[in-house]
């Protein structure tokens, strides 16, 4: 038998966990390039070096014969060098490193040359490539930043020897970035007069530049992070305007559900945990709740449910439904809340009025903070997403691990990894309403506060989703079938 095809795979991601994170692309990231380089192919992730990025955390060393490189992005000449450094687990991870684009206070910015910071980044990645005269049988590209390879690859690239076989696969993480700029700044994209057919003209002649559009035109694959957001993506109500481009690409459009790394995310080894658990163990999870209520000044009663959010706060996650759900569902049963995030201002203000409501009874943190994430997953009995959409969601996968109920609205990857609980059969994992508004999700949060009031359904829900096996085991393996299918 011939041993399994050992592939080269360029993967190219805008975060990347343990280095870079805003959200959950940086874990999916991290985790497909740990799991295929552990199952012997030959990844390279390539990521922008970002001055907040530790390089002696990652072993990161310049490579020699790739420093001070140089490319323009429109009249913008980029001078950049490329770190070789490692992943844990050891995939080699790629900084392309340029600090007039990536020595910025965070990650992303409103700055007017955003694009110009990611097209700049994707171009570099692929000239490292040839410098290093690697030659990936597949460009992997996640979301908007990266979504313009496949383009590159087809015009200004075209005659590269060393990619004339690779094929392209673009990942959406989120629709609803899309790296849209000016049609007056296409000179940024470096493409010859013959290729400028090759953009999409009814937002060229709107005045626009849509960058995810471009990857979903071009890329040989598309896949999305679940196979419910595959499906809704097409649709006018989750499309966000690109739903004609998914259509017309519809026999290569696929949704793959995100694993968890469970090497990570675990409370049977989980490093930010004082003490450890699983289903056999629950009495040491309901004295880590105890310890995080006291250190976060919340009434320590063991018997009142805790329930707990993680999030970036953006629209998408759906806050605006716990506007009267929450107040209401305070004020009349026993309940304590931990919600740890931040963004848009007004999310981050409900929560502040609503800490400053219930003093003792709820908790939030305006911020990101790893340790504190973890606390939550491990200490809450239910953990709250509520979202308008959502592509995949790893937080809901983390909580059934932890014992921790998800109350999850059914759409995108919820649908496809929570499983309503039915108290006649004692089957599903957690808690889960259809329709986005406030009575949907008090009715959804009644109920589970019924159930945490009848021990017996309550300790079969939690052990059910204790069960579920999420490991990225079998998302990689998914991933494989699909670049040998390219
Ligand atoms: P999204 O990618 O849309 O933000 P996911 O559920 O896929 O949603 O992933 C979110 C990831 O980011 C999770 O690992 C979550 O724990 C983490 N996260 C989000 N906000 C914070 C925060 N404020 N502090 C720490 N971790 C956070
Ligand atoms: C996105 C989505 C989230 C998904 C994550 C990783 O940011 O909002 O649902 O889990 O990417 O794929």
């Amino acid at each position: 038998m011939s041993p399994p095809a050992r592939h080269p795979v360029c993967l190219l991601a805008s975060e990347v966990a343990p280095l870079s994170k805003t959200g959950g692309l940086a874990d999916v990231a991290g985790a497909l390039g740990k799991a295929l380089h552990a199952a012997g192919h030959d990844v390279r992730v390539f990521t922008p070096g970002y001055s907040s990025i530790d390089r002696d955390a990652c072993k990161a060393r310049p490579v020699p014969g790739l420093q001070q490189l140089h490319l323009e992005v429109g009249p913008q000449p980029i001078v950049f060098s490329v770190l070789r450094g490692e992943l844990p687990g050891g995939a080699p991870v790629y900084l392309i490193d340029c600090p007039a684009l990536f020595a910025r206070a965070a990650l992303y910015t409103n700055d007017a040359d955003e694009h110009v910071r990611f097209i700049a980044f994707t171009r570099a990645a692929l000239l490292a490539c040839v410098a290093m005269g690697w030659a990936p049988r597949i460009v992997h590209c996640n979301d908007w930043h990266t979504a313009f390879a496949p383009l590159f690859l087809r015009t200004t690239l075209r005659d590269e020897a060393l990619f004339a076989t690779t094929r392209t696969l673009l990942t959406i993480h989120n629709i609803g970035y899309q790296g849209i700029f000016g049609a007056d700044r296409v000179r940024d994209l470096g493409l010859a007069a013959s290729d400028l057919p090759r953009l999409y003209a009814p937002d060229f002649a709107a005045g626009r530049i849509n960058a995810l559009r471009h990857g979903i035109l071009y890329a040989d694959a598309i896949n999305t992070v679940s196979p419910t957001y595959a499906r809704e993506i097409c649709t006018a109500e989750y499309g966000m305007g690109l739903e004609d481009s998914l259509r017309a690409r519809s026999q290569d459009l696929s949704g793959i559900l995100n694993g968890v790394d469970y090497e990570v995310w675990d409370p049977r080894i989980d490093p930010y945990l004082p003490a450890h658990f699983d289903a056999q163990r629950l009495e040491v999870k309901a004295q880590l709740k105890g310890l995080l209520l006291t250190r976060l000044g919340l009434e320590a009663d063991a018997a009142v449910p805790l329930a707990g959010v993680v999030s970036r706060m953006a629209a998408q996650k759906g806050f605006e439904l716990m506007y009267q759900a929450l107040p209401r569902i305070l004020g009349s049963r026993p309940l304590n809340f931990v919600v740890l995030g931040s963004g848009e201002p007004q999310y981050e203000e409900f929560f502040t009025a609503l800490a400053r409501d219930f003093p003792r009874r709820v908790y939030f943190r305006r911020g990101y903070d790893d340790e504190l994430a973890h606390w939550i997953e491990a200490a809450s009995d239910l953990f709250l997403m509520p979202s308008r959409y959502e592509p995949c969601g790893l937080n809901q996968m983390y909580s059934l691990r932890y014992g921790t109920v998800p109350v999850v609205r059914r759409t995108g990857g919820l649908a496809d990894s929570v499983q309503h609980f039915d108290p006649g059969t004692g089957s599903g994992t957690g808690i889960v309403f259809n329709d986005f508004d406030t009575p949907a999700l008090e009715w959804a949060l009644n109920t589970a506060l019924d159930l945490y009031a009848q021990p017996q359904h309550w300790a079969r829900l939690v052990q059910n989703g204790m069960a579920c096996d999420f490991s990225w085991r079998r998302a990689a393996a998914e991933y494989l079938r699909l670049y040998e299918r390219l």
